[in-house]
């Protein structure tokens, strides 16, 4: 689809050069175009500048007056493929049980197994087909979705073609990741290493055979994935081509966050429980740090220290963490309001924390991410606002007018 979008009242991260990431104080520098024209010619970012320089084409005009472009977001960490909702747990959780109290009880990940395992390949499409269309409506045009509420060889396969089928028959961008050490399965409770043996001997070569991953990710964590399973499992990843993308530090702090490191994963996700030691880990590595916030308040757990974390010079991404458990929203929106409100990042670090960062999560960074020539014309144009402030301040609404995802508008 060829637009020109003209009159935009500002035209938010653009880059002229093509970026890997932010870190530190070039977070917080957010560079726009104010009164500015954006080109899309098939699909792709083709140019853009101030309205002095609007060139004169035969393309659709959207007139953007009063509104702002930017990005679409790039959600690096989701489980939107699942089969049902768990808000029986939500009421226990209410009634102040602990997420530790409720997996105990039969809930958490193995009763996602439980549901997943017994749908079917199509009606797991449908159900996910939903979550996709919801973020994308939501201005996500990137998207990362894991496997993990398989935990069998067949389940774990029959989410990852999902996830393939959706990226087959949607304009989002999507990678996939395998997370069969999510949870340990019923069957293996006291064969924790004939589980994982399982994955590496069985599921991976499979994986691999139908070309069904890009990332592999492990739940490190006290009770779930040890330091060494961690170890075990992404080197067994490597050797099928697959890059390293882990869950540490949500509950406990355990080394996951240097097992990663040591393992030159691409990020390393959660990050509730931060020691000081493991900021210093982080700090001179291509690793990207990323935020959960929505899970912090879903959960009531503490947030990312990311203040801190950015002040020593780090990186950050911003990710929804979509799943029935832990975060039952991909809004990525309120994700942006979260890190603003609570983690005391400035608008224009959230934005780069979701947009260009949080690219990078998915090595999607030549791709999107930034309003830069031959990237995706994957966009947000905003209702009518004063300022991008507004964005994170109105917490909660929407000020999304329309989405474009390679130049077409998502209706
Ligand atoms: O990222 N922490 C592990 N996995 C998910 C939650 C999974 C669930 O509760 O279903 C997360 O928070
Ligand atoms: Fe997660």
């Amino acid at each position: 689809m060829n637009i020109l979008f003209t009159n935009i009242k500002e035209l938010i991260q653009v880059r002229e050069v093509s970026i890997d990431f932010l870190s530190g104080k070039e977070m917080n520098v957010l560079p726009t175009i104010k009164n500015a024209f954006l080109l899309v010619e098939n699909g792709l970012i083709a140019d853009f500048g101030t309205m002095e320089n609007c060139p004169k084409t035969k393309f659709k005009i959207i007139d953007a007056k009063g509104k702002m472009v930017l990005p679409s977001w790039c959600d690096s960490h989701t489980h939107l493929v699942y089969a049902d909702n768990r808000e029986n747990e939500f009421e226990d959780r209410i009634n102040g049980l602990s997420y530790k109290e409720i997996a105990d009880n039969g809930g958490g990940i193995l009763n996602s197994a439980k549901k997943l395992q017994a749908v079917s390949e199509e009606v797991l499409y449908d159900k996910s087909k939903t979550r996709l269309e919801e973020i994308m409506h939501l201005g996500t045009g990137a998207v990362e979705i894991k496997s993990g509420y398989g935990l069998t060889k067949k389940a774990e396969l029959k989410m990852l073609r999902v996830i393939k089928k959706l990226s087959d028959n949607y304009p989002i961008e999507i990678k996939a990741t395998f997370l069969g050490a999510h949870a340990v399965p019923n069957k293996y409770i006291n064969d924790k290493s004939g589980y994982v043996k399982m994955l590496i001997d069985q599921v991976l070569p499979a994986i691999q055979k139908e070309n069904l991953a890009d990332f592999i990710d492990v739940f490190c964590e006290t009770d779930y994935f040890s330091v060494s399973d961690t170890d075990q499992i992404l080197k067994a990843g490597f050797k099928q081509g697959l890059v390293g993308k882990i869950h540490v530090n949500q509950f406990t702090t355990i080394g996951g966050v240097q097992v990663g490191v040591k393992n030159n994963v691409l990020s390393v996700d959660h990050l509730e429980e931060m020691r000081n030691e493991d900021i210093e880990a982080l700090i001179g590595t291509k690793t990207m740090p990323v935020s959960l916030p929505n899970c912090s308040y879903f959960l009531n757990i503490p947030y990312t220290p990311a203040r801190k974390m950015i002040d020593l010079g780090l990186p950050m991404a911003l990710a929804s963490d979509y799943n029935p458990g832990s975060s039952p929203s991909g809004n990525m929106n309120f994700v942006v309001a979260s890190a603003c409100i609570k983690m005391q990042m400035t608008t224009k670090e959230a934005i780069n924390a979701a947009t260009i960062n949080g690219a990078y999560a998915m090595n999607l960074h030549n791709k999107v991410g930034s309003i830069t020539r031959g990237k995706l014309a994957n966009l947000i144009l905003t209702k009518k606002i004063n300022s991008y402030n507004y964005i994170p301040y109105s917490f909660g609404n929407s000020c999304i007018e329309k989405v474009f995802l390679k130049g077409n508008e998502i209706i």
